[in-house]
């Protein structure tokens, strides 16, 4: 049976020979296991072999200079897959760094904004505010045969009031006073409301009251993110209907804001390489940085749904 399946496989008759001859070419090929690539070698060399009258010197030589090449090779190919593995590593911790970094620029940027709104506030819009006052007291006592004095106070009087106006919405928008004041439903509502009339479109906000009982950093988070899931229906949806809503859930609070408009590819608008598209990236960063979690859902038809969730701690007391 044997001897029949020998004559019937040439090739296995080679490799049989060959192992006689060469124990190291049959152990190395085995701890490469890659067998297969050594049958043209095999082949060549009992090609030789049989044309030299068994004079095998030569082929042993150029298998042996074969074997050393393929080591190298193998040695090479185990070099650039520990190589492989450390940068893999590194781009690793480079991003928990990078993650790290933007976590902190977010809190930073979070402070400064806090504390040039506050300035703005406190400071420029103060001033221009008591200018007007003394501007009026000014036209008031102009005497009436002064009429191009008195339009031109009236004229400096309405260029401060736009400056008041622009400087306001700037301090809000940077950070409204009202969230650090009043809480974040009132600071929701008064954001909403304005852009509503601006915008023209119906939002309709419910929120579960003891979402006041968070701490500061995640009721800033959740600010952020309606804001700017609200701009974005603003600037990209065409939505006509809006729903804010903020409601509990087991071990956490969740926030959904919803619109009636255009869909979107969100894989795609996540993936995006526009550095100037910041803002789904920013929202999901910032509500990831208090160990909640963002998902955003987009359909025809549908329009999009953004929802956070933020977790409670003990540090939320009231809200349980
Ligand atoms: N509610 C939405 N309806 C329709 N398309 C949306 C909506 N929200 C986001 N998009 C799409 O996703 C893209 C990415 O949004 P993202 O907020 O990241 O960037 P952006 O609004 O274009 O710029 P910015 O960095 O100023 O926020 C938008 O350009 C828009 O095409
Ligand atoms: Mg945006």
């Amino acid at each position: 049976m044997k001897a029949e399946r020998k004559r019937a496989n040439p090739s296995h008759v080679r490799a049989s020979s060959s192992a006689k001859g060469s124990v190291s070419h049959l152990s190395l090929g085995a701890s490469l296991d890659n067998r297969k690539s050594f049958e043209p070698i095999r082949q060549g060399s009992r090609q030789r072999r049989l044309k030299h009258g068994g004079d095998s010197t030569k082929g042993d030589d150029r298998l042996k200079h074969e074997i050393e090449r393929r080591k190298v090779g193998q040695l090479t190919i185990q070099e650039n897959k520990i190589e492989f593995h450390n940068l893999v590593l590194e781009s690793e911790v480079m991003q928990e760094k990078l993650r790290h970094l933007t976590r902190q620029l977010i809190s930073a940027q979070e402070d400064e904004r806090r504390e040039i709104s506050r300035e703005l506030h406190d400071g420029a819009v103060q001033k221009l505010v008591s200018i007007n006052i003394e501007l009026s007291a000014l036209r008031a006592e102009t005497p009436e045969g002064a009429p191009i004095l008195k339009a031109g106070i009236a004229r400096i009087q309405k260029m401060v009031s736009k400056s008041v106006k622009s400087l306001h919405r700037f301090a809000r928008d940077l950070r409204p006073a009202i969230l650090d004041d009043l809480g974040l439903i009132p600071a929701l509502y008064e954001y909403s409301k304005g852009l509503a009339a601006r915008k023209k479109i119906k939002i309709q906000l419910t929120a579960f009251d003891g979402v006041e009982a968070l701490v500061n950093a995640k009721r800033t988070v959740m600010f952020r993110v309606a804001q700017e899931a609200l701009t974005n229906i603003a600037r990209h949806a065409y939505a006509t209907k809006v729903g804010l809503s903020i409601i509990k859930i087991p071990g956490a609070i969740r926030m959904e804001i919803s619109d009636n408009g255009k869909s979107f590819h969100v894989g795609n608008a996540l993936l995006a390489k526009n550095p100037k598209r910041l803002g789904l990236i920013g929202m999901k960063e910032r509500v990831e940085m208090i160990g909640g979690r963002l998902t955003i859902e987009s359909a025809p038809g549908k329009g999009t749904t953004v929802r956070a969730d933020i977790p409670l701690d003990q540090s939320d007391r009231g809200t349980k």
